[in-house]
């Protein structure tokens, strides 16, 4: 696998001092070190989005990483050396347990002889992993222009893992991709900036094989991180540079999109950013939304800009 002799150079990087080295491997381009560019601007190694013809999935993360020998797994050596790199996509880091509160209480009762009970109550919190579930088990899967990346896992919480390890990520869609992806049986985790709803789920395969089978889409779901607004007015990105998808003559889409006048969830109202203004960005707090028709576009981590 390409990418060993890269990791072996970055290893010997490493020997002057672990302070000195990671400053210098801070400056350098990840796409330099890691030999592909596994940082916003190319999508997370996703560049084309899974609805387009011929796109493949940026990364497998997941328990297997031996099924996927030509694919960029995210797994144990590869994972600490992308956390040398600010810009890159990082391994989801293993969430604290949470523990059990444990509530104990002193109990005394008055009998003849003072004694003093104890009571242990045992507090399990309600486990919520911050998604909200949106829609589930559809037949196709969201396209929209704020696409992040894509890749593929076994379990929908280690695609939620993913999101919560991109910055900016509200919005995971997972599907099976029937006969698409190379055949793979395991889920296509796609990310979003915006949380979708099955109105913007408009791709639904189509898309001639290798081996001259249609892809399909089953078992789609879309999960958007609590506290996010959903929306449903994102265009569909017809005017792909790429070859056009199947879906371009059948677009129903354009005339019948209620651009957000019809919210589907009490989604706070957000005031639209000017022009040219920051949208988005690690730690930034403001609206997301652009003057019409601009659109909030990915500069880096930490500034996205109102874009034509
Ligand atoms: C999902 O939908 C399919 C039909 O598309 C159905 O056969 C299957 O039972 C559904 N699964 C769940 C978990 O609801």
């Amino acid at each position: 696998m390409r990418v060993a002799s890269y990791v072996a150079a970055a290893a010997s990087l490493t020997v002057p001092g672990v302070f000195a080295a990671t400053q210098m491997l801070a400056s350098v381009d990840v796409s330099q070190v890691l030999g592909f560019d596994a940082g916003p601007d190319s999508f997370y190694n996703a560049p084309n989005p899974p609805w387009v013809a011929g796109s493949s999935p940026g990364w497998y993360y997941g328990p297997s990483p031996e099924n996927h020998p030509d694919m960029w797994c995210l797994h144990d050596y590869m994972c600490r050396l992308l956390d040398y790199y600010p810009n890159a996509l990082h391994c989801p880091k293993p969430k604290p347990t949470p523990s059990p509160t444990t509530t104990t209480k002193t109990v005394a009762t008055t009998t003849t002889t003072t004694t003093t009970d104890t009571v242990t109550v045992t507090v399990t919190p309600v486990p919520s992993d911050g998604y909200v579930q949106i829609f589930s088990n559809i037949t196709a899967a969201v396209q929209a222009d704020d696409f992040m990346t894509f890749g593929l896992t076994e379990t929908v919480d280690d695609c939620k893992a993913m999101c919560d390890s991109v910055p900016g990520c509200t919005f995971v869609n997972t599907y099976h991709d029937v006969n698409g992806k190379g055949g793979s049986t395991e889920l296509t985790c796609s990310l979003f900036q915006f949380c979708h709803t099955a109105a913007d789920a408009d791709n639904r395969g189509g898309q001639s094989q290798p081996d001259g089978s249609i892809d399909f889409i089953i078992n789609s779901d879309g999960w958007c991180k609590e506290g996010n607004p959903v929306t449903s007015s994102a265009p569909a990105p017809t005017s792909t540079a790429s070859p056009s998808p199947p879906t371009t003559t059948a677009a129903p889409t354009t005339t019948a999109k209620p651009t957000t006048t019809s919210k589907t969830s009490a989604a706070p109202t957000q005031t639209a950013v000017p022009y040219y203004s920051q949208c988005g960005g690690y730690g930034y707090t403001g609206s997301t939304k652009c003057l019409s028709p601009y659109k909030c576009t990915f500069i880096n981590l930490f500034y996205s800009q109102c874009r034509p």
